[in-house]
């Protein structure tokens, strides 16, 4: 099985981007934000916990992201692989995936990094707030809290996955088709 990450700051163009390569690769799509946002939707406990620090633009419990991704991870049919969208996000979270997919003797195979300046994650999380209505994309406090949380409890993933040999960067500020080729040219 191929075990991609699909890493970048918030609204680089990660759940955009991921339709194109699941279709192309066979990959199975998983986004923490978007399986949490199932479970706020859907009124359940865990997603009665996420809401608060959601909305904050804070990070979940690691074990709380931890234990989704191991789950999904056990339906494997008719994929090839699997595109982690927003995970992991923590270093602890980086090791716990290691052990989760060194367990059944699996590794990531690479991470394809998508990189925006901070202004244009406000324009691009501005832009989408008009489309989607995302209730972290409302408020302009949960947008700074979202990039500072990211440079400091993500972006030490890039160190990471670079001195693990699978990191690749993508220059995400072209046209949404620029950023899908160059994406499909590192892939190839
Ligand atoms: P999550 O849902 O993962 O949000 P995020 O990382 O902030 O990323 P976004 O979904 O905002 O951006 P994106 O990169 O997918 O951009 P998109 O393609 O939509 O997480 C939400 C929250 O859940 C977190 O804050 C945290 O609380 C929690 N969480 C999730 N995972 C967690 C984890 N592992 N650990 C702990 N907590 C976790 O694009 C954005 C917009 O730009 C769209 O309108 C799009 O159309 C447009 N666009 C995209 N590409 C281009 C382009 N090239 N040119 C012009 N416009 C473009
Ligand atoms: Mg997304």
């Amino acid at each position: 099985m191929k075990y991609y990450i699909l890493f970048g700051p918030p609204g680089a163009g990660k759940g955009t981007q991921a339709s194109a390569m699941v279709e192309k690769y066979n990959l199975r799509h998983l986004s923490t934000g978007e399986l949490l946002r199932k479970e706020i939707a859907e009124g359940t406990e865990l997603g009665k916990k996420a809401k608060s620090l959601i909305d904050a633009g804070a990070l979940v419990p690691d074990e709380v992201v931890e234990g989704m991704i191991d789950n999904a991870f056990k339906t494997t049919e008719g994929v090839a692989g699997f595109l982690l969208d927003g995970f992991p996000r923590t270093i602890a979270q980086a090791e716990a995936l290691d052990t989760m997919l060194a367990a059944s003797g699996e590794a990531v195979t690479s991470v394809i990094s998508i990189m925006i300046p901070d202004e244009m994650i406000k324009e691009r999380i501005r832009h989408r707030a008009s489309i989607e209505g995302r209730a972290d994309d409302a408020r302009e406090e949960t947008i700074n809290n979202r990039i500072s949380t990211y440079h400091e409890k993500t972006e030490p993933l890039v160190d990471f996955y670079r001195k693990a040999g699978k990191y690749v960067e993508i220059d995400g500020t072209g046209t949404i088709e620029e950023v899908r080729q160059a994406i499909f040219n590192a892939m190839d």
